[in-house]
């Protein structure tokens, strides 16, 4: 146990140091809450898991994002890092296996991941909605340079408004955000989406009366 503590307070140092420059929202604070949810959801969900997989994947699985670094040199060096810690081989193979998976625009179909995966998953999209993901959503915009959103194409109804203009941090809400509380794959995830998911709707409702 007080092993596992130690491994954690490295990953923490280890995320904190590759992310210590982002202003996309994915830093520090991120993997700590994507952390908190995880530990959350396998409270709630009694489910044989992989508890040390999942704690270390929640912090790290942003050190390996593709928008974030070069991929593989990233993957080398977690593995390199994980190793380094001598964590048990089995242990660091789940966390390559779960920070490798998670990924949105990878499309993995759900079915085909592992609980731990789907638990990573849920915790990690579960940031990115409500407060903290409206916030997120418009740091990441503002870091690669995305206007708020185009006037001539906010449509009046939030509930029938698909857009067409691209890269708006408003078109990533129709993109991507309000489509993740449907895709939740734990049913723990799934009810704490609720609530943030309302959030994302009235924020674009009051977003669109301000404009
Ligand atoms: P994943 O790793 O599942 O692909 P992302 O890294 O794409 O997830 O998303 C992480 C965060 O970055 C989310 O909070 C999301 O809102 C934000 N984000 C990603 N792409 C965009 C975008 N085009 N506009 C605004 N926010 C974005
Ligand atoms: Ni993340």
């Amino acid at each position: 146990m007080e092993l596992e503590q130690k491994w954690i307070t490295l990953a923490k140092a280890y995320a904190e140091e590759k992310c210590q420059h982002d202003t996309s929202g994915h830093d520090i604070s991120h993997s700590l809450r994507v952390y908190r949810n995880a530990q959350m959801i396998m409270r709630q969900e009694a489910v044989n898991v992989d508890e040390l997989a999942v704690a270390l994947a929640s912090l790290l699985h942003d050190t390996v994002d593709a928008k974030l670094f070069d991929e593989k040199y990233a993957l080398h060096q977690l593995q390199t890092f994980l190793k380094d810690c001598q964590i048990p081989a089995a242990t660091c193979d789940r966390v390559l296996e779960i920070v490798q998976t998670i990924s949105f625009h990878k499309h993995i179909d759900p079915s085909a991941l592992s609980i731990e995966s789907q638990i990573v998953q849920d915790a990690d999209r579960l940031d990115a909605i409500g407060a903290i993901g409206i916030a997120r959503a418009f740091a990441y915009g503002a870091t690669v340079g995305h206007p708020m959103y185009d006037k001539n194409s906010f449509s009046a109804s939030v509930s029938t408004a698909t857009h067409i203009s691209n890269h708006t941090t408003i078109q990533h809400f129709y993109d991507k955000l309000l489509q993740l509380k449907d895709k939740m794959n734990t049913s723990t995830a799934r009810q704490m989406a609720l609530q943030r998911h309302e959030l994302l709707l009235i924020f674009l409702k009051q977003f669109q009366i301000e404009i």
